[in-house]
């Protein structure tokens, strides 16, 4: 029933898992289990517990044949890793077997739908990607690929539709049973597309709709859709590649988009209301989201980006994280993601101050750590002038530093990894426009071994980025031109 190639992948991760030691790994953040790891895949809730798969290579550090990594958890925060899912093994995925989505079946069986990908040659000499949407049904730690496979192909594409852009299918199950996905594609303009598929079976779909269009404003192809109702609105997200920036909302390369909308259900369509980023920092990509029994919409992405990729930790074993699972709502037209509470659960050693007036650098007693929740709260002086910038200096020490900004004058909130240890020219900073009324502004930081995620203002931006900072740099300090105010509450992690 297991193929060759899964077998040995699956013999080949188990070995190579037995040299990793706990240290080289995040905490509680998913890393591959061995070698690379790209978008998360199939997140869903089977047999009492979440399962998070992902693209994974596990023979390398780089992107190679796709199979499914697994892992799965009951908080999303502490995992255990499971027998890859997926290798590419059969004709129409001999190639990769790409991103996509799981479901529960009413007979209590998982059903995973994914991107089989096909390398067909063109007479020219050069090859040409036939990607179709697949399926494998299993129990939890072994599939079995449908024989019927390909569900859906180049058939199933209304007019112009690029067989060679047809990917990342996100399934759901309506309230009457039937089902629906959603799947990434271009045009005959190369232009980015979300089309809808139904389902009575999962297994037989058929074209309902294109439910979005880029018109050429978020780059080019679309890829990785979601696609949910969230506090009365309707969500679609995606990421787009070859984006073009624009002010501070988007930015060069790949990224991630959150449209937000109205959907007709009779129709089938959806009305793009507003649009904004989902992640305003450097790493972060691909995000698919899961529906907890509790109602909450649970987000995670990868920790990480296409355009950053030559940056990487000396030596580890692994490459790829994924976020922190992000609770996701929506405030004012406008999508609000803060860390899943389960992570309060991890929270110890506290450490407070209150008050405290910020007008140079400083340390306080007992703010240390790189597995760390820490909340500040800023604001300017009573009757003195706004400060000109606010600072927290992270992962620090003589040598190395990664830091958070605020200028309350430009309401932008910067983060700054170009110190962190990096030897490469890539991207290491960036830059996000936050509310802030008179220099008022909350931030929390979260940090991991190997990254930092800032959420600010409870949630109204996320700023996402990996460092590689040696582990003994663990300093903080705070640092203000002109004078502050903060509180701030620092927990140490500890899993
Ligand atoms: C997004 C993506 C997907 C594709 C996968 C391949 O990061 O390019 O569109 O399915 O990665 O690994």
């Amino acid at each position: 029933m297991i193929s060759q190639t899964l077998r040995e992948a699956r013999m080949y991760e188990e070995v190579m898992e037995s040299g990793i030691g706990e240290k080289e790994r995040p905490a509680f953040h998913l890393a591959a289990r061995v070698g690379w790891m790209n978008d998360p895949n199939g997140f869903s809730y089977y047999n009492g517990e979440y399962h998070l798969f992902y693209q994974y290579h596990p023979y390398d550090l780089n992107w190679g044949p796709m199979h499914w990594g697994h892992a799965a958890s009951s908080d999303l925060l502490h995992w255990h890793h499971l027998p890859a899912a997926l290798a590419p093994d059969t004709s129409y995925d001999r190639d990769g077997c790409f991103s996509g989505s799981a479901i529960v079946l009413p007979d209590g069986r998982h059903m995973l739908l994914y991107t089989g990908v096909m390398k067909t040659s063109q007479p020219n000499g050069s090859t040409k990607d036939i990607q179709t949407q697949c399926v494998a049904i299993g129990d939890g730690v072994n599939y079995e690929k449908y024989s019927g496979n390909p569900v859906l192909s180049a058939r199933n594409l209304p007019e112009g539709g690029s067989p060679s852009d047809f990917r990342d299918p996100k399934i759901w199950e309506e309230p009457d049973g039937t089902y629906r996905c959603v799947v990434g594609n271009c045009d005959a303009h190369k232009d980015g597309r979300i089309l809808l598929y139904r389902s009575k079976d999962g297994l037989c779909w058929e074209y309902e709709t294109t439910l979005a269009v880029n018109q050429d404003r978020f780059g080019k192809m679309w890829e990785c859709p979601d696609f949910f109702e969230l506090d009365g609105k309707q969500v679609l997200l995606t990421s787009p590649q070859d984006m073009l920036p624009k002010g501070f909302e988007y930015h060069n390369g790949n990224g991630t988009l959150c449209l937000i909308g109205r959907l007709e259900k009779e129709t089938y369509q959806f009305c793009e209301e507003r649009n904004q980023s989902v992640d305003y920092g450097i790493d972060f990509y691909a995000p698919q989201t899961v529906a907890a029994l509790d109602g909450r919409r649970i987000m995670i992405g990868w920790m990480q980006n296409w355009d950053t990729c030559n940056f990487r930790g000396m030596g580890l074993p692994w490459y790829g994280q994924m976020s922190l699972p992000r609770e996701l709502q929506i405030k004012e037209g406008r999508l609000i993601q803060k860390p899943i509470r389960e992570l309060e659960n991890l929270r110890t050693g506290k450490v407070q101050f209150e008050n405290v007036l910020v007008t140079d650098t400083i340390w306080l007693d007992g703010i240390k750590g790189r597995l760390i929740d820490m909340e500040m709260t800023i604001r300017p002086e009573a009757g003195e002038r706004l400060f000109r910038k606010f600072a927290v200096y992270f992962a620090q020490d003589e040598r190395y530093q990664t830091s958070v900004s605020f200028r309350p004058y430009e309401s932008i909130v910067k983060i700054d990894r170009k110190q962190s240890g990096s030897r490469r020219a890539i991207i290491h900073q960036r830059r996000s426009l936050v509310k802030s009324s008179g220099g008022e502004l909350k931030l929390r930081l979260i940090l991991d071994r190997f990254s930092a995620e800032v959420f600010v203002n409870d949630g109204e931006q996320v700023l996402s980025a990996v460092i590689y900072t040696d582990q003994l740099a663990d300093g903080i300090s705070f640092f203000a031109d002109g004078k502050a105010r903060m509180d701030v509450v620092k927990y140490d992690l500890r899993l």
